[in-house]
């Protein structure tokens, strides 16, 4: 085999094998042996750049971040489907059929996924252009994220229609929204409400290596454009051949009557689903009957939703709490009388904020309907007014905190009130959890649980109490037994190696998740200097607004956060990004200018650069000819091409590791 054969032969094992695990969930081989198939792949296409073509399986991730979308007109409208929310409203739907067609026609039953639809176009065999719905006429081009979706085929067997367009639905299933959602709580990231949401926001990312992180899966059921005379559940089992990921859970009926067993048995088994769905989509299988019944504006008259009932429950609203958070938010929460509902017990919904309450009047002893959709928290949809009790008073948002009785702050542009005491005893919990949580200094053993009884205990008073524990301090407390004690102490003791960024974050200064840390830790260094920075300093690095720099700079003027940083550096935590001596370093890159480009296994860009810069080189962000060599990793943009036009070397990142040698031991210093 040669080169280019063994080339297309990775290719198509390669996307065999996205398919085996992305669509059938049956995969053959490990995740070690595909990576190797992946790697191999990646070698020969960057000895052999010429081969590179954007249906590679390597090209999934690539491209620079969009200025924002395009719209697109769509090929045909993308319309709506006519809902029905009763036996009686579907044979509605199928008496219209039999007065347009008489009593010849079968229905093709599939699940109605509570996804984002999109539409694929393909050209010669290759994923063309994807459109989101939009408003139905057009939609906009998200080529470059769709392409990240493994389940999406970049290309169709040679024996497919030369031209023609999918239609389905984009989501994110359940347990990978969990996921997702957990991972962005741990990096103080705004949260999800539901899966549905979660995909539509992937979707719009404007960086497509953002959108390759999200965990975006795809069913599709609609193909179009093709010659053939192919009936609709036909056209199911062609998509399927030509390997796109079709909803294995469909069925072909013979009449209303099987149709409406389809909607019972999925309607039971529906909380056994890996994916949400709503509803089960009822449609005419002939494309024949499909044209002479047509359209109404909005809709197909040879299809109709069937939508499953929303799952709702009455109970009483026993009262109306408030939540203080981490950074001092107040949440209001409905305090409700136990139900049960879609698999498990309801006791709180969430009320959002004051306005919320006043505009639904949800008052004390309210007997309330609420409901659960994909969301993570159920919501109170209405008050039976009728129930009310005749002494209810409306509910008034107190203007002091409920935990510490400090005057709660509002702020003009912000909807919410805050409790501006920083040592209020949620805030305080919250704040020392989040320090020890494991994105943070991820401290073994110091959970909300543990982190509660030591406050109870008086044993802490901020984070910085922290690595003052003693041994005699922790036996007394409940559960704690002497190896638990010592388990903690060593979890304590390890946490002090953590690097700048982990510190940096574990401070809960507002706005600063795990990303800004990042960024913060590498551009100051230390968090002295990062101490001393004003707003001007902060609003010069790349990536960080003022809303940032006021908060960072509001957070080290703060007496209390002084203090307790000052603990932590007697303690000897870390306060200084880790370097090595530049005498120890040859400098072999003197007088050279690199240029990176793509992703690099063994580092990020930063530390690349540094490794550069530590022996006599220099990094610059465009290539010329005076560039001596450009660095590349996974997926090159145009940097790599620019390189090859003008001839400067291109350096592979094996060939940069022999140059720099000891790679280990570069990597554990920085
Ligand atoms: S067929 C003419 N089939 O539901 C409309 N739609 O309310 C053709 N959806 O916009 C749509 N699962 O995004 C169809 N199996 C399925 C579906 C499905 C989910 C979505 C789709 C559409 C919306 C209609």
């Amino acid at each position: 085999m040669n080169f280019k054969e063994r080339i297309e032969w990775l290719r198509r094992e390669i996307e065999r094998h996205n398919r085996l695990y992305y669509q059938l969930a049956e995969p053959e081989i490990t995740d070690a042996e595909y990576d190797a198939l992946m790697r191999e792949l990646q070698e020969l296409e960057k000895r052999h750049p010429e081969t590179i073509t954007p249906d590679s399986p390597t090209q999934r991730v690539g491209g620079a971040p969009l200025e924002g979308f395009h719209s697109v007109p769509h090929s045909s409208p993308m319309l709506s489907l006519a809902n029905a929310y009763s036996l009686e409203e579907l044979q509605d739907f199928d008496r219209r059929i039999r007065d347009v067609i008489g009593n010849e026609y079968k229905y093709v039953c599939e699940l109605k996924i509570d996804g984002v639809g999109i539409a694929l176009r393909y050209r010669e065999h290759r994923f063309q252009q994807g459109l989101t719905r939009g408003d139905g006429a057009a939609g906009d081009d998200i080529t470059a994220n769709l392409r990240t979706i493994r389940s999406i085929p970049l290309r169709v067997p040679a024996d497919s229609p030369i031209e023609f367009e999918v239609r389905g639905e984009v989501f994110i299933r359940a347990i990978d929204f969990q996921k997702m959602n957990r991972k962005r709580e741990e990096d103080g990231e705004k949260l999800f409400a539901n899966p549905r949401n979660a995909a539509a926001g992937s979707l719009k990312l404007l960086n497509p290596s953002e959108a390759a992180e999200r965990p975006l899966t795809a069913w599709l059921y609609d193909l179009r454009g093709i010659t053939e005379p192919l009936s609709h559940f036909q056209r199911l089992k062609l998509l399927d051949k030509m390997g796109f990921p079709v909803n294995p859970h469909r069925r072909l009926c013979a009449n209303l009557e099987e149709a409406w067993d389809f909607c019972g048995e999925w309607g039971e088994k529906r909380d056994s689903l890996p994916y949400e769905i709503d509803g089960v989509v009822i449609k005419i299988d002939s494309l024949e009957q499909r044209e002479v019944l047509g359209f109404t504006a909005k809709s197909p008259r040879w299809a109709a939703a069937y939508k499953y009932p929303a799952r709702q429950a009455v109970t009483r609203l026993k009262g109306i709490t408030l939540q203080v958070g981490r950074t001092g938010y107040i949440t209001p929460v409905a305090e409700l009388e136990p139900v049960f509902l879609a698999g498990s017990t309801i006791r709180r919904a969430t009320l959002h904020n004051e306005e919320e309450i006043a505009r639904k009047d949800i008052r004390g002893g309210d007997t309330v309907l609420i409901e659960k959709g994909g969301d993570v928290i159920p919501k109170v949809v209405s008050v039976n007014m009728e129930s009310r009790p005749a002494d209810s008073q409306p509910f008034v948002m107190p203007d002091k905190c409920p935990a510490c009785g400090a005057q709660l702050a509002k702020l003009p542009d912000e909807a919410i009130r805050r409790c501006p005491n920083i040592s209020c005893p949620p805030q305080r919990l919250g704040r020392i959890v989040h320090f020890a949580s494991r994105a943070g200094m991820d401290i073994e053993g110091m959970g909300e649980s543990t982190v509660k009884q030591l406050l109870d205990a008086g044993l802490l008073s901020d984070y910085g109490d922290i690595y003052y524990l003693k041994k005699e301090q922790l036996l007394p407390l409940e559960r704690m037994a002497d190896k638990s004690a010592d388990n903690l102490l060593a979890g304590i003791e390890a946490s002090k190696e953590r690097p700048l960024e982990k510190l940096i974050y574990s401070l809960g200064i507002k706005l600063v998740g795990a990303g800004v840390a990042r960024i913060l830790a590498e551009r100051f260094g230390s968090i002295d200097a990062l101490a001393e920075a004003d707003e001007d300093a902060l609003l010069a690095v790349e990536d960080i607004g003022p809303g940032i720099a006021a908060s960072v700079v509001e957070f080290f003027a703060n007496p209390q956060n002084r203090e307790a940083l000052e603990k932590l550096r007697r303690a000897d935590i870390k306060f200084e990004a880790e370097k090595t001596a530049d005498i120890e370093v040859e400098q072999i890159f003197k007088g050279m200018t690199f240029v990176l480009t793509g992703t690099l296994k063994n580092y990020t860009r930063e530390e690349a650069s540094e490794i550069i810069r530590r022996r006599g080189g220099m990094v610059s962000s465009s290539v010329s000819k005076k560039t001596s060599a450009v660095l590349i990793g996974e997926n090159p943009g145009s940097k790599y091409d620019k390189a090859v036009k003008l001839g400067v070397k291109v350096m592979g990142e094996e060939e940069f590791n022999k140059l720099i040698g000891e790679l280990r031991w570069e990597k554990k210093k920085m």
